[in-house]
């Protein structure tokens, strides 16, 4: 009998009518709304059943790090985290039908998606980006990125170490006018800077100060589209460029005030010049970072040059004095050289060059032991010398040359003098002046 059987199937057929097959995988979700990869419906076109509706991507950017900087080339290197949302009025589905799916990921490619991209961008990214999104049961695409952006920023350096600058990453879409994308910011500026002030993780010399959205838009050849303008504004930690750079200026500017108390002969030109090569190390250093062409004279540039005429003029002026004195004592030891002045003639010039006598006393007390085991006569001829030399220093020619060198040497200390504090006043308003200058708002 092939009765059972029967009675069997017609059983099963009951059930299944009764109690439907539960579709529990996200795949069976994917076959519902047939959506393969090679589904041109959903990849082509903008996902609006009627054109004239126009698709709104609320757009939201976190920033959490800020990677560079870079005056030299005026380039801004955020790291951007992105997420942009949309209606695909394509996809809908009951999450009762499945076992309450509320959201699918999918890869990328299967999807239209927005075409927005960031105007600044001053190199293509090679980074991978996230291949996946994310679908919803009401029609909700969302997309999230993950962005090292190189972007242009007009930088002023006017107050560099000390400058606060302004960048912006606008957003935008290439091919859709605003009839088709509506842009819409998803957070407002206090929402975006709170973000950022609590995810940033790296902001190297910079301190990250806030966050501004605007939403503009731009025509271009009969269309408009929407962008919205972030504007990120961050200050530069000036410590260490304080202390690599102006601050061995003020060392140097502070060594060279030093140096008017080194006697004018001998060292204090060779310090001097010392001195004013070690800056002109450190405007080497100033070249590696400042843009060749910038708006405004920066401060630093400034500060640097006028220390260094500073610095220059000094040298000049130790150079003239130096000139004063070596003039008058070759005066003095042309006057003093006469046929009858011999052996002691050098020694005597330079006892001139050194602008102080030593005692006679002391001279010859001094040769007298060291020539102890010398006899009398050569004591005597000794002696001889001595007398010489006084004979000439009492004479009226030498005399007017020891006037005129005293003269000289008065007025060489006089400029000194008169030099030095000019200087100090000069250079103490300008550092006031400058330092005011980079401070002001
Ligand atoms: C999927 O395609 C089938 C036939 O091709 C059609 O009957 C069904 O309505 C489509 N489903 C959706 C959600 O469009
Ligand atoms: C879609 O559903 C999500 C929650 O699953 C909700 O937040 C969102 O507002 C819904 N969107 C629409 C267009 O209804
Ligand atoms: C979108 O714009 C870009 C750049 O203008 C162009 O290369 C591309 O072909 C456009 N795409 C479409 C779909 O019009
Ligand atoms: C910004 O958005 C937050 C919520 O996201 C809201 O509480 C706040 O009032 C908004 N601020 C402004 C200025 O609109
Ligand atoms: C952001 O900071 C800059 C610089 O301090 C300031 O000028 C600007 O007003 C601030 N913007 C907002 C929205 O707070
Ligand atoms: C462009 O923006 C202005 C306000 O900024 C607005 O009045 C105007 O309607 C916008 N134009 C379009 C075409 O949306």
């Amino acid at each position: 009998m092939n009765y059972f059987p029967v009675r069997a199937i017609c059983l099963l057929f009951l059930v299944d009518l009764v109690f439907p097959k539960q579709v529990c995988s996200k795949q069976d979700v994917l076959e519902y709304l047939n959506l393969t990869s090679n589904n041109e419906k959903f990849t082509t076109c903008r996902p609006a059943l009627d054109w004239r509706r126009p698709t709104v991507v609320y757009f939201d950017i976190y920033l959490y790090g800020i990677l560079s900087m870079i005056e030299k080339s005026q380039t801004f290197v955020p790291l951007i985290w992105m997420s942009m949302s949309w209606n695909n009025e394509r996809i809908s589905w009951d999450p009762k039908d499945f076992c309450g799916i509320k959201s699918v990921i999918l890869p990328r490619q299967m999807l239209w998606k927005p075409d927005l991209y960031v105007l600044e961008t001053a190199e293509k990214e090679d980074g991978p980006l996230n291949p996946y999104l994310y679908i919803t049961h009401n029609g909700t695409v969302t997309m999230e990125d993950d962005h090292k952006i190189v972007s242009t920023c007009s930088m002023n350096v006017h107050k560099f170490p000390f400058d606060t600058q302004t960048c912006h990453i606008t957003v935008s879409s290439i091919n859709y006018s605003d009839k088709e994308i509506k842009l819409v910011p998803a957070s407002n500026s206090s929402k975006v800077t709170q973000v950022a002030r609590e995810s940033i993780l790296t902001q190297g010399e910079w301190e990250f100060l806030n966050i501004s959205v605007s939403l503009k838009n731009e025509s271009y050849e009969d269309q408009t589209f929407d962008r919205i303008k972030y504007t990120i504004s961050v200050r530069r930690m000036p410590l260490m460029h304080f202390i690599n750079f102006q601050l061995p200026i003020l060392f140097f500017l502070t060594l060279d005030l030093a140096s008017f108390f080194i006697p004018d002969e001998g060292e204090k030109l060779g310090f001097k010049v010392t001195v004013l090569l070690g800056i002109s190390v450190l405007l080497l250093i100033l070249n590696d970072i400042l843009p060749s062409k910038s708006h405004r004279c920066p401060l630093i540039a400034v500060y640097v040059i006028v220390i260094f005429s500073f610095m220059l003029l000094s040298l000049l002026e130790t150079v003239l004095v130096i000139y004063l004195i070596n003039m008058n004592s070759e005066q003095d030891a042309k006057g003093v050289q006469r046929p009858e002045d011999h052996n002691s003639d050098t020694d005597n010039r330079k006892r001139d060059r050194n602008g102080v006598e030593a005692p006679f006393e002391t001279l010859m007390l001094k040769e007298i032991y060291s020539k102890e085991k010398t006899n009398d006569v050569q004591l005597l001829q000794l002696i001889l010398e001595e007398l010489q030399i006084i004979r000439q220093t009492l004479d009226p020619d030498t005399l007017k040359a020891k006037t005129a060198q005293i003269y000289w040497l008065g007025i060489a200390k006089c400029i000194n003098r008169v030099f030095f504090v000019v200087y100090l006043i000069s250079v103490s308003l300008f550092l006031v002046f400058i330092f005011r200058e980079w401070k002001a708002e």
